[in-house]
């Protein structure tokens, strides 16, 4: 991710962009943390193409268009939200910053825009419907443990959780070696390498000997081994279901009563299957690049699934976001709306409750400029028309 800034941010107000909190976070993390919520998988080749797919197409902006006002209004899963955005769910987030699911909640809320609690958050599903009120989507994985799955979608819908959220692109966990180097490793051991690296970044490890590592406060009866989130983060899909089909899909269409989101969504067959079965939404996504390697961009992976749900169900979409323009491309290219994951947590761990706010400014700031700047007054006129191939730049 490039950083065109003259001089790296010190604080808050010196970021203008994701890029600044993404530089800033990584001031105040120790290597090993920046880099589970930073990487991706094996060779990182998906991570990159995710980026690099929003290069690939420029704007013909339309001219003498009366945007003194411009409205990014947008409607997610059949409800308004101010802005096409939603916060994807991002596990262990706590490990960044302590309350930082409550601060991206808390954000989301201001924003009116939907916020999805990951089951591998730091916070309780309760605690979040409680200190933030705004539209909550709850974000399961498939455990082999299936009476704890039910419990948790239970606790789900007694909280009030607008949509549940099916993450499918993760059978089993992805390679991250960057874990493996940085010694982020289950069962969590302290090495040279690693209580140095945590020495590095005083504030955050007082912070973590005074108050105690963060707890997947979801997953607390679940016996995968351990709870604390350097144990669960290096050991992903540990008790995840390999063997989650569409038979099982559709249990849970058939035993959940509310809105269903299908997450991690690359091809069209599966799209079409996935409107048959009932579901109200699919994001195509491909875990921001930290599960298969090698899998297409979501930008390039839009367009077949849009084929595919045929305007039978809605697509959104994750993965690289981290501009407005990229928002305005991927909603000229069909998606109904966007989720971030990344950006909204490098503002977190930036600077807390101030730091999530300051990211959704930007991305709000930008998208609203950039309609600006095209000639577009709401979303709806966001359309391929807007878009051409960029030159191939040898
Ligand atoms: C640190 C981290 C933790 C994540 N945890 C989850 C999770 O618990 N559940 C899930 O469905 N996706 C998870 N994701 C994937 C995100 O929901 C989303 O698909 C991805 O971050 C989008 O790419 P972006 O970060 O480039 O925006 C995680 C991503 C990150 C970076």
């Amino acid at each position: 991710m490039t950083n065109r800034s003259l001089s790296a941010p010190r604080c808050l107000a010196d970021c203008y962009s994701i890029a600044d909190l993404r530089q800033l976070a990584r001031r105040r993390l120790p290597r090993a943390v920046f880099d589970f919520f930073d990487g991706g998988a094996e060779d990182e080749a998906t991570l990159r193409e995710n980026r690099s797919a929003y290069d690939r197409y420029r704007f013909a902006p339309h001219v003498l268009v009366n945007v003194a006002e411009v409205s990014p209004q947008a409607t997610l899963l059949g409800a308004d939200a101010n802005l096409p955005l939603a916060i994807a769910p991002t596990g262990a987030a706590g490990f960044g910053v302590r309350g930082a699911d409550l601060a991206l909640a808390k954000a989301a809320a201001k924003h009116g825009i939907p916020y999805t609690l990951s089951s591998s958050a730091t916070t309780a599903i309760e605690t979040i419907a409680r200190e933030a009120p705004g539209r909550l989507w709850f974000q399961a994985y498939v455990f082999r443990n299936r009476e704890f799955f039910w419990q948790l979608v239970a606790r789900a819908e007694r909280a009030g959780y607008e949509a549940l959220v099916i993450t499918v692109d993760l059978p089993v966990g992805g390679k991250r070696e960057r874990d493996f180097h940085n010694h982020f490793s289950v069962p969590f051991r302290f090495t040279p390498r690693n209580v140095l690296d945590f020495a590095s970044r005083p504030r955050w490890a007082l912070d973590m000997l005074l108050r105690g590592m963060p707890v997947m406060e979801n997953l607390r009866d679940l016996d995968v081994g351990a709870t604390s989130a350097s144990a669960i983060a290096s050991s992903v899909g540990r008790g995840y279901d390999a063997a989650f089909d569409w038979v099982r899909l559709a249990e849970v269409r058939e035993r959940w009563p509310r809105k269903l989101i299908v997450k991690g969504v690359a091809r069209a067959d599966d799209a079409q299957r996935l409107a048959a079965l009932g579901c109200d939404a699919i994001v195509v996504s491909n875990h921001g690049g930290r599960q298969l390697d090698g899998a297409r961009a979501t930008l390039d992976a839009l367009p077949e699934v849009l084929r595919g749900a045929a305007g039978r169900v809605p697509v959104m979409l994750d993965g690289g976001i981290r501009r407005g323009t990229d928002i305005a491309k991927a909603l000229a290219l069909g998606a109904q709306g966007v989720w971030v994951g990344r950006a909204t947590l490098f503002g977190a761990v930036a600077g807390g409750d101030a730091g999530a706010l300051r990211a959704l400014d930007i991305l709000r700031d930008e998208l609203q400029r950039t309609m600006q700047l095209c000639g577009a007054q709401n979303l709806q006129q966001l359309s391929p028309d807007l878009l051409r191939p960029a030159p191939c730049i040898n």
